[in-house]
């Protein structure tokens, strides 16, 4: 009888432990910045929620720190399934589905309860089904905030000071016409450009005030003016194919897990912004915290009528929806 027993037993245990095996699945995320940066925070709540929630079965490694590369290489590697899934700023996406620069449009949200509103109702979610376009699952939108731009050479307070500056920005279209329309010598360049702006390859870049204290720029960054030129989300995506492969029960605890670590970092970030410019004004930062906007705008606004918004009618008709 206890043989019986104990080879039932055994047997019972080998079920239970080929179910488990077959349901284990590691999903593989990667981010360009480090620890601490906003892009980590959604990473690692959203590890935390998949892992709580699948009780352990789905286990989420999190590449961070250009591990895999810069951004535009993240996405060509999720593209491949090479890697699940990533928190990618929303610039470099602009290379792979031109519509998603709409949301990068200068100017275009009013502030945090605006870009709240848009993007969590139906026009954030055309977006988020337009990536598919590009083989990307779009699941939420996160944030560095409103970008400002920072330099070495002179204050900058309204836009004819920018004449001439040696400005880095994203590998993106559309931040580089931006800038060039603004008067800059725009370098696009991948994450991370500390050593760049140090050895003055370049005399500036733009940046949401948590990445320029998160990074540490105000080591190598002297002059910051509140320009909140772009509004900078991510977009938290996966592989569209490998997600749609799943479980459907398995791909909203996905979603949710991911929205809901989107919202606690959206969050993050508004709560801490005040606090990261005070630090930056400590560690020696001359701030200009009321720079001539309109001025800004009045030439940014040349973008509409330029062929990077006119010439694909799908990008036209977007950006009129969000105007
Ligand atoms: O400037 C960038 O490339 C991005 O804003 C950064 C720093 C990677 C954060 O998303």
């Amino acid at each position: 009888m206890r043989r019986v027993i104990r080879a039932v037993s055994l047997a019972l245990l080998a079920v239970c432990l080929t179910a488990s095996a077959a349901f284990a699945m590691e999903i593989k995320l990667g981010i360009v910045t480090t620890p601490g940066s906003a892009q980590y925070i959604v990473a690692e709540k959203f590890k935390e929620l998949v892992e709580e929630r699948s009780k352990g079965d789905i286990t989420v490694s999190i590449f961070h720190s250009a591990s895999l590369g810069n951004e535009t290489e993240i996405l060509q590697q999720i593209q491949m399934n090479a890697v699940n899934m990533g928190v990618i700023t929303l610039g470099p996406f602009d290379a792979f589905v031109p519509e998603v620069k709409v949301v990068n449009f200068p100017f275009l949200f009013k502030s945090y309860d605006h870009v709240s509103k848009i993007l969590d109702g139906p026009l954030g979610k055309e977006v988020l089904k337009d990536i598919e376009k590009a083989g990307f699952k779009g699941l939420a939108f996160s944030e560095n905030g409103f970008r400002n731009l920072s330099n070495n050479v002179r204050p900058v307070h309204s836009v004819e000071d920018v004449d001439g500056l040696k400005i880095r920005v994203m590998e993106s279209a559309l931040h580089k016409e931006l800038w060039r329309v603004l008067g800059a010598n725009p370098t696009p360049m991948g994450w991370p450009i500390y050593s760049e702006l140090e050895q003055g390859v370049i005399d500036g870049q733009e940046n949401p005030v948590s990445v320029i204290k998160v990074f540490k720029l105000y080591e190598v960054q002297k002059y910051l003016s509140l320009t909140g030129h772009v509004y900078s989300a991510h977009i938290d995506v996966a592989n569209l194919g490998w997600f749609n492969g799943l479980d459907p029960e398995v791909q909203k605890m996905l979603s949710d897990s991911m929205y809901e670590a989107a919202v606690n970092e959206r969050n993050w970030n508004r709560e801490n912004e005040a606090g990261f410019l005070a630090e930056l004004e400590k560690e020696g930062m001359i701030i200009d915290k009321n720079p001539d906007k309109a001025s800004f705008r009045a030439k940014a606004v040349e973008l509409k009528n330029m062929e990077l918004f006119t010439k694909d009618p799908s990008t036209a008709a977007l950006l009129d929806k969000f105007l």
